[in-house]
C-alpha cells in the first residue's frame, strides 16, 4: 500500500528538483546574457579611473526608471557623477502646490550613496516649461511667486541637503534655461540693473539651505559663438560682483540639435576662460554627439579643450545608452549603443583621457572627488 505514495513522493521530488535545477540555469544564463553584453572594458581603463587622474568627474543622467541592470551596470563602472534626467525637475517635485513628490528623487539619490556615485541634481528652477502647471497661473502676484520659490528650493534642496538620511545632492542646477527663455518668476520684479530678482533669490536661498553644494547656472546653446552666451557672462558677472553665490556654469552641448552650429575649440577656449577669470567652474552638462555629425571627432575635440582648462570640473552626457536618449528622431548620440555596448565615441573619449597630459590635473580642486 505505501509503494505508490512512495512513488508519487519520489516523482514529486524529481519535479521539484527539476524545476530548482531549470530555475537555476535560467538564472545563470540570463546573469550570463547581461554580463556579456557589457563592454568589456579593464577597470584601470573606465571613464571614472581615467577622468579622476584629471581630477573630473565624468557621467551621464538617468532617472534609474528603467529597471535596466545594463544601464545602471554601465552607471556604476563608468561614472564618478550622476545627474536626475526629470525626477527633480519642478513639476515633477511638486506637481501641486505644497505637495511634494520624493520617492523617485529619493530612490536616485539612494542608488548614488549605494554605488559611490556623485548626486547632480537638475534642476531647482527653470523656465516655464519645467514648471508645474499651477505655478504658472497667472493670477499669481510677485509677492506669491517669490514666497513659492523660496518654499520650493527649501524643501526640495533642504531633502537632500549636506547629512541628509536620504543622501546627498553635491552639485545642484540651480537655475536652467532662463537667460533666454521666459519664467513667470521674472514677475517678481528686477534689480537696478535689470537683471531678475529671482536669479538672485534663488541662489542666495539655494546657499543658505547648503553651503556646501556647488551651485550651477546650466543654458543651452552657449557653446557657440552668439549673443547669448556673451549675456549670460554678462549677467554673471554683474551677479558675482553683487556677492550672489554662483560657483559654476554649465554648458549642456546638445550638440547640433534643431541645427546649431559645431562648437569651434578656438571659441570654446575663449568663452571657457571668460567665465573661469570670473572664479566660476565651467561643467559639461548634457552632451549628446548624433553618429551623423562625426560624432567620434567632436566628443574628442570638445573633451579636449575641457582637459585643457585648469576650471572644468565636470563632463558628462546626458542620459546613458542610446535607446534611451531624448533625442529620439535622431540617431546614437551617446558612448553606449542599443545592446549596451562601447561605442567609437566611448573609446574616442576613453583615448582623450588617457592621451592627454595630466598638468592641469594639480589646479583643479574639483569639489567632492575626495
Ligand atoms: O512621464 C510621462 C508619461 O507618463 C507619459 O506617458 C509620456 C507620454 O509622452 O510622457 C512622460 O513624460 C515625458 C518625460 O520626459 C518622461 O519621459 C515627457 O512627455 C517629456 O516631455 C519629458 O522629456 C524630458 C524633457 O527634458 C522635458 O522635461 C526629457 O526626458 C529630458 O531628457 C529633457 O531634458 C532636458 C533638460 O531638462 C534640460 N536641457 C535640455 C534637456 C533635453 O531637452
Amino acid at each position: 500500500m505505501k509503494k505508490p505514495i512512495n512513488t508519487f513522493v519520489h516523482c514529486m521530488n524529481n519535479r521539484i528538483s527539476g524545476i530548482l535545477t531549470l530555475a537555476v540555469v535560467v538564472f545563470f544564463s540570463t546573469t550570463s546574457i547581461v554580463r556579456s553584453q557589457l563592454p568589456p572594458i579593464p577597470d584601470g581603463q573606465r571613464l571614472k579611473t581615467l577622468a579622476a587622474r584629471h581630477r573630473i568627474l565624468t557621467g551621464g543622467s538617468s532617472d534609474l526608471n528603467h529597471n535596466d541592470v545594463n544601464e545602471e551596470a554601465i552607471i556604476k563602472n563608468e561614472f564618478s557623477i550622476l545627474s536626475s534626467e526629470n525626477c527633480l525637475k519642478p513639476y515633477a517635485m511638486q506637481p501641486s502646490e505644497n505637495t511634494f513628490e520624493f520617492s523617485r528623487s529619493d530612490r536616485f539619490v539612494r542608488f548614488c550613496k549605494d554605488n559611490g556615485i556623485i548626486a547632480k541634481g537638475h534642476k531647482l528652477m527653470a523656465r516655464d516649461g519645467y514648471l508645474p502647471k499651477w505655478m504658472l497661473d497667472p493670477k499669481l502676484t510677485g509677492p506669491e511667486l517669490e514666497k513659492i520659490l523660496v518654499n520650493h528650493i527649501t524643501n526640495v534642496m533642504g531633502r537632500y541637503k549636506k547629512g541628509s538620511p536620504y543622501g546627498e545632492i553635491k552639485y545642484w542646477d540651480v537655475l536652467n534655461e532662463v537667460i533666454s527663455y521666459p519664467c513667470i518668476f521674472e514677475k517678481i520684479g528686477t534689480n537696478s540693473e535689470g537683471d531678475y530678482l529671482y536669479w538672485e533669490q534663488a541662489f542666495r536661498t539655494a546657499r543658505t539651505i547648503d553651503p556646501d553644494c556647488i551651485l550651477i547656472w546650466n543654458e543651452d546653446n552657449i557653446e557657440f559663438d552668439q549673443p547669448k552666451a556673451e549675456k549670460l557672462y554678462e549677467t554673471i558677472k554683474r551677479l558675482k560682483l553683487k556677492g550672489i553665490p554662483i560657483d559654476a556654469v554649465g554648458f549642456q552641448c546638445h550638440i547640433g540639435f534643431h541645427g546649431q552650429p559645431i562648437p569651434d575649440n578656438t571659441y570654446l577656449e575663449l568663452i571657457f576662460q571668460k567665465f573661469a577669470d570670473l572664479g566660476l567652474y565651467i561643467v559639461i552638462s548634457e552632451m549628446d554627439v548624433p553618429d551623423n555629425l562625426d560624432s567620434v571627432d567632436i566628443y574628442k575635440n570638445i573633451l579636449t579643450v575641457c582637459l585643457n582648462q585648469p576650471r572644468l570640473i565636470i563632463w558628462q552626457t546626458w542620459n546613458v545608452v542610446d535607446k534611451y536618449s531624448w533625442r529620439k528622431k535622431e540617431n546614437g548620440l551617446l558612448l553606449f549603443d542599443e545592446n549596451y555596448m562601447a561605442k567609437p565615441t566611448y573609446y574616442s573619449v576613453q583615448q582623450v583621457l588617457e592621451n592627454t597630459s595630466l598638468k592641469n590635473s594639480n589646479l583643479r580642486t574639483t569639489p567632492g572627488l575626495y
